[in-house]
């Protein structure tokens, strides 16, 4: 199907090599808010599992696209998400080097991605008849739309916030370049699940299912992530925090987000995915391009990176 708000003055999406070292950056990265820290942090362990799942699936679908600017620019999304993936997997490293086990909660991320979502989940067989694994396929491109709505708004908001100044630049900048990138491509996953969809009615209805789905889903990931690190933390009055049920902890961050903006507040992501339900919603509208491309100009990270590849190119 044709998708509706592509432009073809899109930027080329293309992936930038990072380099940068958290050995010195602390556990508790945003001074002062261990819980934002642990909610954050956590989102390193569910990145890798997730973003290359995404990979995975775009792959799938990159044969029945038929049209060639959607096609590059789904290549694009996939070599930018592989790296997304590469440096999460870094930063979870470091987690791990503070004390923390992260294989429960992996475990759980893990059969999500790989069982739950996979070619054949649970090891469903008839999802290997044609016609029924195109519509699985389908089904989850636009998983991946609902997702990169997140992770879209969650760009906007932080190229909008300066709290994370105050915090760890070295984590800070991670995050920072990673959700400017998602700015970027923010439009992608919504045009390649419109594409495949066969008409408009299809893609609405299944949209706005898909969302209902993926949003507490997401939430409860988030929640349990935080939760997962809060319960290993040296300091037993941060330790409590792993109690708490998932709606506390989004009445905590409206409460953080709404003091400091170290989070952004649950009111806001509520609101722009109520966005989502406007029959004319396109992602085109909800982020800065320049204001993201921006940041990554300045990302000491990403610039670490470009004059590594250089260097290696020079070799
Ligand atoms: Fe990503
Ligand atoms: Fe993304």
């Amino acid at each position: 199907m044709k998708t509706q708000g592509r432009s073809e003055t899109r930027p080329r999406l293309q992936a930038r090599r990072v380099a940068f070292d958290l050995s010195r950056s602390p556990l508790h990265w945003i001074p002062g808010d261990p819980l934002s820290s642990h909610l954050i942090n956590g989102i390193n362990l569910l990145l890798p599992a997730g973003e290359l799942w995404f990979c995975r699936v775009y792959n799938q679908a990159l044969p029945h696209i038929t049209d060639p600017l959607l096609r590059e620019e789904v290549q694009g999304f996939i070599r930018q998400e592989g790296m997304h993936a590469q440096a999460h997997r870094k930063a979870e490293k470091w987690l791990q080097d503070q004390g923390m086990d992260v294989t429960a909660y992996r475990r759980r991320v893990d059969f999500v991605f790989q069982q739950l979502l996979g070619d054949t989940p649970l090891g469903l067989k008839p999802l290997q008849h044609r016609w029924l694994a195109r519509h699985w396929l389908i089904v989850r491109v636009g998983i991946v739309a609902a997702v990169e709505h997140f992770t879209g708004l969650l760009g906007d908001w932080c190229m909008n916030s300066e709290s994370w100044d105050k915090a760890d630049p070295v984590v800070a900048d991670l995050f920072r370049w990673h959700l400017a990138e998602e700015v970027e491509h923010r439009s992608v996953a919504f045009d390649l699940f419109e594409h495949l969809c066969r008409t408009q009615a299809g893609f609405y209805l299944s949209r706005q299912a898909l969302m209902a789905l993926v949003f507490p889903l997401f939430l409860q990931f988030i929640a349990e992530g935080g939760r997962s690190l809060a319960g290993q933390d040296p300091d037993p009055q941060v330790r409590r925090l792993a109690r708490r049920t998932t709606l506390r902890i989004l009445l905590d961050i409206e409460r953080i987000g709404r003091r400091n903006d170290n989070v952004p507040t649950f009111s806001l992501i509520l609101g722009r995915t109520l966005r989502w339900i406007a029959p004319g919603f396109h992602p085109e509208t909800e982020g800065d391009t320049a204001q993201a491309l921006a940041y990554i100009a300045r990302s000491p990270a990403a610039n670490a990176g470009a004059k590594r590849a250089a260097q290696g190119a020079l070799h």
